[in-house]
């Protein structure tokens, strides 16, 4: 029987940090899966989660189970960051529950979109793979419209097209901030638009926040999520910490679920349960946990705001370097300095970003997206001239 199973590809951008490793080059550089890396080219672990952690192993008297929603003392100390301090549950209409990560988030938002009569899912091209691959797994159309023009800056018409388009049982997934693979996110005025369009239609709205605070700030960040919620009935939304607490392989992330009326929730969040527990049946507790402790400690919220801080400023830096650096060969870097969070693209054919490979040791994704963190004031140099060198 198992015979009969086709060889999948392994996923492309998670083979190259297996690609990476065994590059036996001292000056090779990573630019391709998206963590956070400092100018010496580390991801530590923050020292508020170490703190936290610390905490943990000395408080923590039980690891008995704690329910599909995990741990909800994590998941309500998010909300006041997540949907703003004055009405972080909207007036009782959102409610939430902790996932494995942001993709847990996702696979459950829309496995109760689907259940719900979703049918197809616009998305603004390229997007994260994930994003397609979810859909195609719970058999959800994907419509596509594009993301960004040729000149680098959102494709708002793409967008009020495919809007215009739209039919009952659509939902639309949005990227909050940090647009991954572009980091071309829209403006607060297109934002205000956006949500002026998704209240005079049915489509169901999708957010995914996976990298808040790695952009313009924490509560920069979250400008157009809570546009859009203050406009719309209903919402899902899709929270990752794995970037923003650096808690990667831990995989933290929440679920929350926006009703146009507060007594629909629990049947709401009935679905998600029993969708979590189908598949993986409770959280995993440690990273949330330990969130949970950095946010109810307020010294040890401060240390990782600065932190965050600290990770955002260094972007800015390489990013404004690229920026500073003009031309390289046929690629223009100016635009690099205006985009947000860990990814920008590079412009160039798949043949090229083999050549980065292959001659410079610099490994970044097939679609040509660099994960800027990568860089370092002692690799920048190396990186533009190797863009220089491919595209002449
Ligand atoms: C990325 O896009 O590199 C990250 O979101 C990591 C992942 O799981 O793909």
């Amino acid at each position: 029987m198992l015979t009969n199973l086709h060889q999948q590809p392994a996923d492309a951008l998670l083979a190259l940090i297996k690609l990476h490793n065994a590059d036996p080059r001292a000056d090779k550089i990573d630019l391709g899966v998206g963590v956070y890396r400092t100018g010496e080219g580390d991801t530590p672990v923050f020292g508020a989660i170490k703190a936290a952690e610390r905490k943990l192993v000395e408080e923590q008297d039980s690891k008995a189970y704690l329910g599909p929603e995990g741990d909800m003392g994590f998941v309500e100390a998010l909300m006041p960051y997540v949907f703003g301090k004055e009405s972080p549950d909207m007036g009782g209409r959102i409610e939430g529950m902790q996932t494995p990560g942001g993709t847990g988030s996702l696979r459950i938002a829309l496995a109760v979109a689907k259940r719900a009569g979703i049918r197809r899912v616009i998305v603004g091209v390229p997007s994260w793979p994930n994003h397609a691959q979810i859909c195609a797994d719970l058999g959800l159309d994907v419509v596509e419209f594009n993301h960004a023009t040729q000149a680098g800056h959102t494709d708002m018409d793409a967008l009020r097209g495919a809007l215009a388009n739209v039919v009952e049982g659509d939902a639309i997934l949005l990227h909050g901030c940090c647009h991954n693979p572009t980091g071309i996110d829209y403006s607060h005025a297109e934002w205000d638009e956006i949500a002026q369009l998704l209240s005079q239609n049915k489509v169901l709205p999708i957010l995914d926040l996976a990298y808040q605070g790695l952009g313009n700030g924490m509560e920069e960040d979250a400008y157009g999520l809570r546009r859009v919620l203050v406009a719309v009935p209903e919402a899902l939304i899709s929270y990752s910490c794995d970037k923003n607490f650096g808690l990667y392989r831990d995989r933290v992330g929440a679920l929350y679920v926006m009703a146009a009326a507060g007594e629909d929730l629990p049947r709401m969040m009935s679905n998600a349960h029993s969708l979590a527990r189908a598949n993986w049946s409770q959280p995993p507790d440690h990273g949330a946990a330990a969130v949970r402790l950095i946010l109810e400690d307020e010294g040890l919220t401060a240390q990782w705001l600065d932190e965050l801080d600290q990770m955002r400023d260094r972007m800015r830096q390489v990013r404004a370097t690229l920026a500073a650096a003009g031309k390289a060969g046929a690629v223009d870097l100016t635009a690099f300095g205006g985009q947000n969070g860990l990814f920008s693209i590079v412009p160039i054919s798949k043949e090229q970003v083999l050549e980065m490979r292959e001659k410079h040791g610099i490994y970044m994704a097939g679609s040509g997206r660099i994960n800027v963190a990568g860089l370092t004031m002692g690799n920048i140099d190396k990186f533009v001239a190797a863009v220089a060198e491919v595209t002449a």
